[in-house]
């Protein structure tokens, strides 16, 4: 085992007992400050707030109201396609895999692999990274349930998280990043970051991403603008947050939630349209922020894909697709790949 990466100075190490240790870096690289971001991002003309700023502990709780709505298909179809993983994905895993999770994720997709990995494993290794220390309290959840289960968390960026599992040992990875999360990376982003992902693999690591696909146009704008008004409640509490970090004075009732599908760029597109000519002073961004009646603030891209688009992606990036397993609507896709 190298002793580089858990030696290193650079990474606090908190053992909480014989199961559980997290890593945590003593400070992550200098990211712009979210005063920074919303004020360049709000300084231009056409508006625009980054979607990782929707998940304070409000904003992930609305998440995971959406993720249960009727109109929000990807969650459960996702879930569907993971339990008929059981049958199938067991045929790639050729000897033991540790499990390498981007965003810490809901448990109860980290279950299933869990369940499939337990069929044959004594002994899992899970490596949940997430900037979130959201991930220690799901993390003990896990442990009360799998006794042969051995977490390591790793708080930090995704590209931090990859950085660690590449020098942390020879083990095989089963990389998974789920929920379509990918979609919300601007396409040349989204790239890199792929591509930092395959860098990261061993010829034997196995990577599982879940893809949301081309669909009808009303059910995409339903899931993203639901009869509930949860993902209204969601995009506009990012202004909440900016009123509560930032000092700022928006008036959240002079805005209203708006989902469009951009057929053109397959992207569900979400904006916050103000319905009146208003001044928001933004304090601690150092801004006065003047917006026209039905000005729009772009607030997430969520890009859909053709199952030929992911074939052609995977290959460009280096990946060799092993498998693909779809729902019967054909509504989403995960998608098994390992390195070229
Ligand atoms: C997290 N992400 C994949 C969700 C999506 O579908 O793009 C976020 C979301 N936004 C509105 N509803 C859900």
């Amino acid at each position: 085992m190298s002793k580089t990466i858990q030696n290193d100075v650079s990474y606090k190490k908190y053992i909480i007992d014989n199961n559980l240790q997290y890593f945590k870096p003593h400070s992550t690289k200098i990211e712009k400050s979210f005063a920074d971001e919303i004020h360049s991002g709000l300084n231009r003309s056409s508006k625009y707030i980054s979607p990782k700023f929707f998940y304070d502990k409000k904003g992930s709780n609305l998440f995971e109201q959406i993720c249960s709505l009727p109109e929000y298909y990807p969650t459960r179809t996702e879930i569907n396609i993971l339990k008929n993983l059981k049958f199938d994905l067991p045929n790639y895993l050729k000897g033991d895999f540790r499990l390498v999770e981007l965003g810490s994720g809901s448990s109860v997709k980290t279950r299933l692999i869990l369940d499939i990995l337990s069929e044959t494993q004594k002994k899992i290794e899970y490596f949940p990274i997430d900037i979130s220390e959201i991930l220690t309290e799901s993390s003990e959840m896990l442990q009360k349930d799998y006794s042969n289960l051995y977490i390591t968390g790793i708080i930090d960026t995704y590209e931090g998280g990859l950085e660690f599992i590449e020098k942390y040992d020879n083990k095989k990875n089963l990389i998974i990043f789920l929920g379509s999360s990918y979609g919300n990376f601007l396409p040349e982003e989204g790239k890199i970051f792929l591509k930092r992902i395959n860098s990261t693999m061993k010829k034997e690591d196995l990577f599982l991403i879940g893809l949301d696909l081309v669909k009808d146009t009303k059910i995409l704008e339903s899931a993203y603008d639901d009869s509930q008004g949860i993902t209204s409640k969601f995009n506009l509490n990012v202004l909440s947050r900016i009123n509560d970090e930032l000092d700022a004075d928006f008036v959240l009732k002079n805005f209203k939630h708006l989902a469009k599908y951009n057929e053109e760029q397959q992207r569900v597109e979400m904006y916050l349209k103000s319905l009146v000519n208003q001044s928001v002073i933004i304090s601690k961004s150092n801004l006065l922020l003047k917006l026209k009646q039905g000005e729009l603030i772009h607030t997430e891209h969520s890009h859909k894909y053709k199952i030929s688009q992911i074939k052609e992606l995977m290959d460009k990036i280096g990946f060799k697709i092993i498998q693909n397993w779809l729902d019967t609507k054909k509504h989403y896709a995960l998608i098994l790949v390992s390195k070229k």
